[in-house]
């Protein structure tokens, strides 16, 4: 088993260094591997979303007691299927596709077949629109430090950037959220506050998760309110 984790650790801050061995430093080595693979990622799902998601991950699960080797490299791969996801415009689930491209990853790292398949079972299951669901600690954690980066500043952020990823409008006013699409110009940060970002707060798997997403949920709610009042003229 390994060491606590330590928010000051060079995992945590450092981006990529390119000196990690696979069997010294498995979560270096990854770290290493990943950043590499996401420097032309879209900027909603970029290195910087993978390394807050490690910053979480370590916060949550050092709350809930959770495996630190795991979690860490789970959250460094959780997103490696992203661009195959955006490439295919969601026809792909980027969370089944992530732990394909992980496995031969983790074949060269000196973990025991527990691990290496924890691993899979976290990248596998970290998605909110994904069929399988997180059964491990180490996915519930996960689970929750990637849905608390789609909520609460950074998250409304992240929903503005990812809507002018794809083209589409500040707000869509004119059809009923129901009745919008994905992927494309109506494919705002609105729609997707009130179609995903809005169940967030209900769907945490832990404690801690749960604790943080309440705050989150909390100024996310004040953020939209005050943006129709402004669309709308009223203030
Ligand atoms: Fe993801
Ligand atoms: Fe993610």
């Amino acid at each position: 088993m390994s060491s606590a984790f330590d928010p000051t650790s060079e995992a945590n801050t450092v981006g990529p260094a390119g000196a990690a061995e696979p069997r010294a430093d498995p979560v270096a080595w990854i770290r290493d591997q990943v950043a590499r693979r996401l420097d032309a990622a879209r900027g909603s799902h970029a290195w910087d979303h993978t390394l807050r998601v490690l910053r979480l991950c370590e916060r949550i699960g050092t709350v809930e007691g959770a495996d630190p080797t795991v979690v860490r490299i789970a959250a460094y791969l959780h997103d490696i299927g992203r661009s195959v996801q955006d490439a295919t415009n969601g026809k792909v689930c980027h969370a089944v596709k992530g732990a394909e491209l992980a496995g031969p990853l983790l074949a060269d790292l000196a973990l025991p077949p527990a691990c290496r398949d924890n691993i899979l079972h976290c990248i596998r299951t970290h998605r909110f629109r994904g069929r399988q669901r997180p059964a491990s600690l180490e996915a519930r954690v996960l689970f929750d430090a990637d849905k608390l980066d789609a909520i609460g500043a950074v998250g409304v952020a992240r929903a503005f950037l990812f809507a002018g990823e794809v083209g589409a409008r500040l707000h869509c006013p004119e059809k009923a959220v129901a009745d919008t699409r994905p992927y494309g110009p109506e494919d705002t940060g609105y729609r997707e506050y009130k179609l995903k970002l809005t169940r967030i707060r209900e769907r945490m798997q832990t404690r801690e998760g749960r604790r943080l997403a309440e705050e989150r949920h909390r100024f996310m709610v004040l953020f939209f309110e005050r943006f129709l009042d402004e669309y709308d003229g009223r203030c």
